[in-house]
C-alpha cells in the first residue's frame, strides 16, 4: 500500500527551524552584519550596477500601473467581489457554528507533522475562527463547484513545506465527495499527485522551495546551511509544471534566515570552479520573483489558465514582539492577537515591496493572496510542540518545550482552510 503522507517535508522543516533559530541567536550574526555591510559597500561601490544589470535579464520595460485597472474577464470566474473589496483586509470572528471546515480525523492526507490534535494538543480554539473581510463577505467554499470546475484538470501548488501545507488543506477540503476507491494519492521524489478519478482530476504538489534550480532541491535530503540558488533556471523545474490549468506559487521562508546576504550561482552545479555572486536577500528574491514570471508568460495561457501567488507566511517565534513574555514564542499560545496594527518582524515588509513592485510591472493576470496581515495575528494556530518529531527530544527539550516548537508550519484543519477559502474567492470571484 501506498503511503499517503510524502515524507519530504519533515527534514525541511526541521532544518529550517533550526536554521532559524542559529541565525537569531549567533553571537557571529553582528559581526556577519558588519562583514556583510564591508562587502556590499564595496561591491556597491565597484560593481553593484553590473551584477545588478545582468541578474535582472527582464525583457520587459517597466510599466506603471494604469490609474484605473478595468475588470478583465478572467477564467473560471462566475461573479465578483463587491467593487473595492479587499477580501484580504478584515478581522478574525468566532464561530464555533461553521467551523472548522472538516475534521482533523477525518483528512487520512494532513502529514504528522500537522495532525495537531493526535499529538496532543489540549485544546481546539485554532479551529474556531473564520475570517470576515471589512468590505463584504467571502463566498462559502463550494467543494462541488471547485472539483465540476477541474474536471479533466490539473491544479498544481509548487512551492516549499508551507505551501504542502496549503495543498493538504485543499485535498482535505475537497476529498469527501469522492469515493474511496476513486481518489488517491501518491509521491514520486518532488511531485505529490492527488487523482480524482471520476473527474479526472489531479490535484498535485512540486517541491521547489526557491522555485529556482538550488542544491536544496532534493525532496527528502536537503543542503540548508550553505544555499545556493542558480540564476535563470526557472526551467529546471518549471517543465513539470506545464499543461496546470491552475498554478498556485509560494516561495518565501528559505530565502530568509541566513543573515543578510545570499549566494547566486551564475553557471552550473557542475561547474568545477563556481561562479558565484553574493546579493541581499531582498534582491535575490526580486531575481526569483521575476524569473518566475517570466516563466509564467511563456507558459501559461492568460485566457485559459489562472496563476496565484501565496504571499509570506508569517512565523512567530519572538512573543515579545506581541507584547508576550521575555522569552516566549508560539508555545501555549492559545489566542489570537487583537491589535489590527500587528505586523510583526521587520524583514517582511521589505520582501513585501519587492513583490509590490514585481507584480505591479507585471502584464500577466498573476493573483496575489496577500495573507500575510490576516496569519500575522493567529500565533495560536502554529503546529508547536503538537506534531510528529523527526528525531527523539533530549531531556533538556522535554524540560522547556519553547525550545522546541514549530512556530512555522500550522495545524490542519486552521489558518491555512482560510488561505484557501480566499483561493476559492479569487478565483471565481476576482
Ligand atoms: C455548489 O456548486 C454547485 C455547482 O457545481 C451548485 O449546484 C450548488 O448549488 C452550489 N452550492 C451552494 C451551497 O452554493
Ligand atoms: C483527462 O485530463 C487530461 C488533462 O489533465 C486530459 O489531457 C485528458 O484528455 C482527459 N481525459 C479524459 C478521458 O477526459
Ligand atoms: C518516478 O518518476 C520517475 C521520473 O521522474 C520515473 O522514472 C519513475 O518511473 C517514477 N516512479 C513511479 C513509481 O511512478
Ligand atoms: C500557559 O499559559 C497560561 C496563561 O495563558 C499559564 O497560566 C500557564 O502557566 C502556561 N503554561 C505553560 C506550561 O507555560
Ligand atoms: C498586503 O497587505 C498589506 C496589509 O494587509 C499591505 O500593507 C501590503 O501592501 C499588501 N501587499 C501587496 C503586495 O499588495
Amino acid at each position: 500500500m501506498k503511503t499517503p503522507v510524502s515524507s519530504s517535508s519533515p527534514a525541511a522543516s526541521s532544518s529550517l527551524l533550526l536554521l532559524l533559530r542559529k541565525a537569531r541567536l549567533s553571537p557571529y550574526y553582528i559581526f556577519t552584519l558588519f562583514a556583510f555591510v564591508v562587502f556590499i559597500t564595496v561591491l556597491y561601490f565597484e560593481d553593484f550596477g553590473g551584477i545588478f544589470n545582468r541578474l535582472d535579464d527582464s525583457d520587459q520595460p517597466i510599466q506603471r500601473t494604469p490609474p484605473a485597472k478595468k475588470r478583465v474577464e478572467l477564467p473560471f470566474s462566475v461573479g465578483q467581489t463587491a467593487e473595492g473589496c479587499d477580501v484580504f483586509n478584515g478581522k478574525w470572528v468566532w464561530d464555533k457554528e461553521n467551523r472548522p471546515l472538516y475534521e482533523e480525523s477525518e483528512c487520512p492526507y494532513i502529514q504528522p507533522q500537522l495532525t495537531c490534535q493526535e499529538h496532543g494538543r489540549p485544546e481546539k480554539n485554532y479551529q474556531f475562527w473564520r475570517w470576515q473581510p471589512h468590505g463584504c463577505s467571502l463566498p462559502s467554499f463550494n467543494a462541488s463547484l471547485l472539483l465540476e470546475t477541474l474536471r479533466g484538470k490539473r491544479m498544481m501548488f509548487v512551492g516549499d513545506s508551507l505551501n504542502r501545507g496549503q495543498y493538504v488543506s485543499m485535498v482535505c477540503l475537497l476529498h469527501r465527495l469522492i469515493l474511496q476507491e476513486a481518489k488517491s494519492m501518491e509521491t514520486n521524489g518532488s511531485l505529490t499527485i492527488f487523482r480524482a478519478k471520476d473527474y479526472n482530476a489531479t490535484i498535485e504538489f512540486y517541491w521547489a522551495p526557491f522555485l529556482l534550480e538550488s542544491n536544496s532541491d532534493d525532496a527528502v535530503i536537503h543542503r540548508i546551511s550553505d544555499r545556493i540558488v542558480r540564476r535563470g533556471s526557472i526551467n529546471k523545474h518549471g517543465r513539470h509544471w506545464k499543461g496546470a490549468d491552475i498554478l498556485v506559487f509560494n516561495s518565501y521562508l528559505w530565502w530568509m534566515a541566513t543573515g543578510v546576504k545570499f549566494k547566486i550561482l551564475q553557471g552550473s552545479f557542475k561547474d568545477e570552479v563556481k561562479d558565484i555572486v553574493e546579493l541581499s536577500t531582498e534582491d535575490a528574491y526580486r531575481m526569483a520573483m521575476k524569473s518566475m514570471l517570466r516563466w509564467v508568460k511563456g507558459n501559461m495561457d492568460p485566457k485559459k489558465t489562472r496563476v496565484f501567488f501565496t504571499g509570506m507566511s508569517p512565523s512567530h517565534q519572538i512573543s515579545k514582539e506581541w507584547g508576550g513574555e521575555a522569552n516566549g514564542n508560539c508555545y501555549n499560545q492559545t489566542t489570537i492577537i487583537q491589535d489590527p496594527l500587528y505586523w510583526g518582524s521587520d524583514s517582511r515588509k521589505s520582501i513585501m515591496q519587492v513583490i509590490g513592485q514585481v507584480f505591479s510591472e507585471s502584464n500577466f493576470p498573476i493573483t496575489f493572496l496577500n495573507i500575510t496581515q490576516l496569519s500575522n495575528y493567529r500565533k495560536d494556530a502554529h503546529t508547536s510542540i503538537y506534531k510528529k518529531q523527526w528525531s527523539p527530544l533530549t531531556p533538556q527539550q522535554i524540560a522547556n518545550p519553547v525550545s522546541y516548537a514549530d512556530c512555522i508550519h500550522w495545524c490542519l484543519p486552521g489558518l491555512q482552510d482560510t488561505w484557501n477559502e480566499l483561493l476559492f474567492a479569487k478565483l471565481f470571484y476576482p
